[in-house]
């Protein structure tokens, strides 16, 4: 081919013409909005020169009806392609809110399908860049059924290979489906929103006034809805963010998450886990201390940071392995189980078992939350998802207690009797029926009402309480637990227990699929 002839220059031309699109005018306007262009993100997320980008030429297929404007653009409003994310094939669709405000139509639907469909037959996970007015309002009914066909493949992928949602602009009506169907969703604070009906037909059905970041902005849905598992302040850290999540994952369901060298030996600080946890057992401390102090340096990322943060829940390694750690958090609500954290707790259980990530608890818990908000909005039903979570779960289950362990949520939280693998407590373990205060007034009624101080009364049967019945070696003793640990020796002992795990294989009876308490 001659490359000063008209051929090659008619394919220089085309190239141009699809890297632009509707011009420099719309990529400024996307800026100016503190947005990056769709192609922009995807030089961001990948291992540089790596992605390969896939039917760039395609045109729409919206009809010209005369009703609306129609961009006469390459590709329909999303870039396709797949590219390598720390060495590994990764796929990707990126929609670009220069083209139709990167609605999607027949054609940027199909896009998408192509890409679910060649991630879930490769086993690679899949990553979309959301920026979209939503089902494109000219092309009708192909619209809704291209929406349709992403959900059914998001179905389909689920558990066989990671998939992540990144919202960096609208995602308005039923688009927020397929976000809510993946693993993780990503969002940008300022720049991105979730919302099933928008601020006009909120104020036109209950005349109430909000903005789009009340009713679905970032912070919303991290602290409130859960939706957002992520949010960060600008898009390049929201994209670093998604690449960090990554590198803890296999590359779907059939393989191990990869091997990271930890950066450096980590002894020294390890003794401080002796005195992490107060004697007065009413003291708040923060788990996520316990936590750094046990895992590789510098490795937790914790999840859904925002939301029920009475629990933590994140990815770390030991020893260069991935683990996925769920972790009572006293600070908050005295680390207390109710609706909100038994949600969060669940859903990362189910995540890591798909993915075989063997799972750490650290158990610090006085139980479930009482009261009638929590009766009425169904603790029973949520909480019982939980327990369903980590009984079904087959990955390698190590719990570890803390301190407290009391009633119901010592059988939830990853007992050995609901399948865990191991239970070590640390010296300060609190594990029986109910708490020592509950349990007194119970056992001692009529001597606390007949007595001339109950109050003094009531702590003295409480201090013998903990120490005869509320005490790890009852349950050491017993064999419900395996051993009473040194704190200092919580990392080396979780090394070695689960290295013996490794090659853990769990037969389960055939069934469709268990039914859990949804
Ligand atoms: C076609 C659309 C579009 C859509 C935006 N555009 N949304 N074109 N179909 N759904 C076009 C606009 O006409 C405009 O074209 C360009 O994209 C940029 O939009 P602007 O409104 O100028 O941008 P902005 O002010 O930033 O507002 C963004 C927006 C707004 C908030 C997203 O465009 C909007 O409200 N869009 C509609 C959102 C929506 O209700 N979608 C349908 C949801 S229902 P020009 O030519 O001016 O550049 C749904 C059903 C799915 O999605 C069901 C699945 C089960």
């Amino acid at each position: 081919m001659d490359i000063n002839g008209k051929i090659y220059k008619d394919f220089l031309n085309r190239i141009e013409r699809f890297q632009v699109q509707n011009g420099p005018e719309k990529i400024k306007k996307q800026h100016a909005k503190g947005k990056l262009h769709a192609r922009e993100r995807i030089a961001l997320l990948f291992d540089k020169d790596s992605f390969e980008e896939l039917d760039a030429f395609v045109t729409s297929a919206t009809p010209d009806t005369g009703f609306g404007r129609i961009d006469e653009a390459f590709g329909d409003g999303v870039v396709i392609g797949h590219g390598r994310i720390n060495g590994r094939i990764v796929y990707v669709y990126s929609q670009d809110f220069t083209v139709m405000g990167g609605s999607l139509g027949s054609v940027h639907a199909k896009k998408i399908m192509k890409v679910q469909e060649l991630a879930l037959r490769v086993g690679a996970p899949i990553v979309g860049l959301i920026d979209s007015g939503g089902a494109r309002i000219q092309e009708g009914v192909a619209s809704l059924s291209g929406y349709a066909s992403i959900f059914h493949r998001n179905i389909q992928s689920s558990g066989v290979i990671p998939q992540i949602s990144v919202i960096l602009g609208p995602a308005a009506g039923g688009a927020v489906y397929s976000p809510a169907l993946t693993d993780f969703v990503f969002m940008t604070k300022n720049t991105s929103y979730m919302f099933v009906t928008g601020p006009d037909v909120v104020k036109e059905v209950l005349n109430e006034e909000v903005t789009f970041d009340e009713l679905g902005g970032a912070e919303v849905h991290a602290r409130k809805s859960g939706v957002a598992n992520f949010i960060y302040e600008d898009e390049e850290n929201t994209i670093l963010g998604v690449k960090k999540l990554l590198s803890f994952f296999p590359s779907n369901n059939l393989e191990n998450p990869p091997f990271v060298e930890p950066k450096s030996k980590k002894e020294k600080n390890i003794d401080k886990l002796r005195s992490i946890v107060p004697d007065d057992p009413n003291k708040p401390y923060d788990v996520k201390k316990v936590i750094d102090l046990i895992v590789d340096q510098d490795s937790f990322f914790e999840v859904s940071e925002q939301y029920a943060p009475n629990i933590v829940v994140g990815f770390s390694r030991l020893n260069g392995k991935a683990i996925g750690i769920v972790a009572n958090q006293p600070k908050i609500l005295a680390g207390v189980l109710d609706i909100n954290s038994s949600l969060k707790g669940a859903r990362f259980i189910r995540f890591c078992d798909s993915f075989n990530i063997p799972i750490l608890t650290l158990e610090d818990v006085p139980g479930f939350l009482p009261g009638l908000d929590q009766e009425h909005s169904g603790i029973i039903k949520h909480g019982a998802k939980l327990l369903f979570a980590y009984s079904e779960a087959t990955v390698p289950k190590i719990t570890v207690i803390l301190r407290k362990a009391y009633g119901g949520a010592f059988c939830v939280m990853n007992s050995r009797n609901v399948g865990g693998d191991y239970s070590f407590a640390w010296p300060t373990a609190e594990i029986a029926v109910m708490g020592p205060e509950g349990a007194v007034s119970i056992l001692y009624k009529r001597e606390l009402q007949d007595a001339e101080d109950p109050k003094k009364l009531k702590k003295e049967f409480a201090a013998k309480y903990r120490q005869d019945i509320a005490n790890p070696y009852i349950a050491d003793e017993k064999g419900y637990i395996d051993e009473v640990i040194d704190p200092a020796d919580t990392r080396n002992k979780l090394i070695t227990a689960f290295k013996t795990l490794e090659n853990k294989h769990v037969d389960q009876p055939a069934r469709k699929h268990g039914n859990i308490p949804l």
